[in-house]
């Protein structure tokens, strides 16, 4: 198989991101250290935390006792307080929590908070890369509205900055994706644009594992459901970000590189379906 666990795609930002990454939602802040390093253990070298998790400081505690050098692992977070002020503050806040000299991935987690509170935020991502604090940015649950409006800003910040880039360079937009949850017209959008998708939920919180078109493929690779669903994100270009505390589920979900589906197969497990498990934020109104 070409792709291991630590290979990487290169995002618009001229940075690398691991294909795979490690969610820590509802990682109890107490245990997101011994989590994160067990992870690093089993090869996983890409973190997806948020300020709203409460657990970057877990994160940055084993990302710096694991001994690994800090370049080889990629730390995501997110702001949750959409405006620049509040954009502005968190940054430096997760910086200070985590405890590293630089975030690789920083995340605007939502669209709520009305037009300008979302530029705002946006150009706080841009001058914290401009700043050496942040890597690459972007979004999360964005939909194609919000993706298009944060397109037309990119471009006035562009002209009114001084050139190509001074806009900010869009690399993520992370949201949730399973075969349940298809999102064409998001995933298009950002296909189009060379804008990657993360994938959030990428096993569904467990609750598809059940389904027949699931089963046979476990069955005949003699690999588990979540396994299945993992290789699934991977083989339709996701960066899947699968979250446990578990510890042979942390190493199993990782154990995910000795095969591949089929582009019959990654079809034939996509549906119509519009599923979500966890919140649809993509769905928020411009003005909200
Ligand atoms: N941007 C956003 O708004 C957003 C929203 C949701 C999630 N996320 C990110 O995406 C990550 C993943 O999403 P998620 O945590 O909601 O869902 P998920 O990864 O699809 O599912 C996690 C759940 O499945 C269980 N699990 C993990 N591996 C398993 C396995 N091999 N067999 C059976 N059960 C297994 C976990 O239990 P144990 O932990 O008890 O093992 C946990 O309850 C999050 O951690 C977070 O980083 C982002």
């Amino acid at each position: 198989m070409a792709t291991t666990i630590t290979s990487a795609i290169k995002l618009p930002s001229g940075f690398e991101i691991p294909r795979l990454g490690f969610g820590v939602y509802k990682t109890p802040p107490a245990d997101t250290e011994r989590c994160c390093l067990e992870a690093l253990k089993a090869g996983y070298r890409h973190i997806d935390s948020a300020a709203i998790y409460r657990n970057e400081s877990g994160c940055g505690d084993a990302i710096r006792g694991s001994k690994i050098p800090r370049e080889q692992i990629f730390f995501t977070s997110k702001v949750i307080n959409i405006s620049y002020d509040g954009a502005k503050a968190q940054i430096d806040e997760s910086l200070a929590l985590s405890k590293l000299d630089y975030i690789d991935l920083m995340l605007l987690h939502q669209p709520r908070g009305g037009s300008e509170n979302r530029k705002g935020a946006w150009l706080a991502l841009v001058e914290a890369v401009e700043a050496g604090k942040i890597r690459s940015i972007g979004v999360s649950n964005y939909g194609v509205h919000h993706l298009n409006e944060l397109e037309a800003y990119i471009s006035k910040l562009e002209t009114e900055r001084g050139g190509k880039g001074r806009g900010g360079i869009l690399s993520i937009n992370q949201v949730e994706l399973h075969p349940w949850l298809g999102r064409k017209d998001i995933a298009d959008w950002c296909t189009a644009r060379g804008v990657f998708l993360e994938a959030y939920c990428p096993i569904v919180r467990g609750a598809r594992f059940d389904e027949p078109s699931v089963q046979k493929l476990a069955d005949k690779y003699g690999k588990t459901p979540a396994q299945v669903l993992i290789r699934w994100s991977l083989d339709k270009g996701f960066i899947p970000l699968p979250k446990s505390v578990t510890s042979d589920r942390i190493v199993a979900n990782a154990d995910v590189f000795d095969f591949s589906l089929t582009g019959e197969e990654v079809r034939a497990l996509e549906t119509d379906e519009y599923s979500p498990v966890a919140w649809d934020p993509t769905v928020t109104r411009l003005d909200e």
